[in-house]
């Protein structure tokens, strides 16, 4: 099931001072969603850009193994030591969302959690989700995306092109990420729209949670 991937193939992928921060700042708020996200998973899951590993807790015991795909050495390094404590099986291996390490159909799900606001490529990262994810099988996500008022959408605009890619680990506010899933090819069966803040004095963000399945 994993391919290791040639050192020439893997895009750098190097954050350690977000990297750092992130592990400081992410918030147990959000565990609500992320066990909303992975409930009723099954059989075997490929996780992109799993950062330090805040989705291996909430995995079920219907899930039989994990591959947790995290290019970012200080995030991967934290990622393995969630998980040897959790309760599934997870595998933490490095790759990039662009050329997922793994073969074709080879998972009966896959899972991305704030992270295709990050990648270079969204497409093409939808793309090899697409690929890896078998026929039939399922995409959770969970996705900061842009706002629907002019106002908010100007001002994310705004941040994405002067400080907040550089010190948010290339993380973008503008991205459509619902219809981008579509656009790779996936059927949405359910999602829902909230916002969401981690605290003041960080204004809601608008976010999308929901079930996607590959033809
Ligand atoms: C905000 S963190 C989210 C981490 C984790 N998914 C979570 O829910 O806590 C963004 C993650 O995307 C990862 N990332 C950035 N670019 C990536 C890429 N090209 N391929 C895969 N992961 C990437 C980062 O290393 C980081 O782990």
């Amino acid at each position: 099931m994993y391919v290791r991937p040639m050192a020439t193939d893997v895009e750098r992928v190097h954050h350690p001072l977000f990297a750092r921060l992130y592990m400081r700042t992410a918030t147990a708020a959000e565990d609500a969603y992320r066990g909303e996200l992975l409930a009723g998973l099954s059989g075997t899951v490929i996780e992109v850009g799993a950062g330090h590993g805040l989705n291996f807790a909430f995995y079920p015991e219907t899930v039989e193994r994990v591959v947790a795909v995290e290019p970012e050495s200080v995030l991967r390094a934290a990622a393995v030591e969630a998980a040897a404590k959790a309760s599934v099986e997870v595998d933490v291996v490095e790759g990039v969302a662009s050329r997922l390490p793994v073969a074709d159909g080879s998972f009966d799900a896959g899972v991305a959690s704030l992270v295709l606001c990050s990648v270079a490529d969204q497409s093409q990262a939808l793309a090899e989700l697409r690929r890896a994810i078998r026929p039939g099988g399922e995409l959770r996500f969970y996705e900061h995306v842009v706002s629907h008022g002019a106002v908010a959408r100007g001002l994310q605009r705004l941040a994405d092109a002067t400080f907040w890619p550089r010190v948010a680990g290339g993380c973008h506010l503008t991205r459509d990420t619902l219809s981008a899933i579509e656009r790779a090819g996936f059927a949405i069966q359910s999602s829902r729209r909230f916002g969401f803040s981690p605290g003041p004095p960080v204004p809601a963000i608008p976010h999308v949670l929901g079930i996607a399945r590959r033809p």
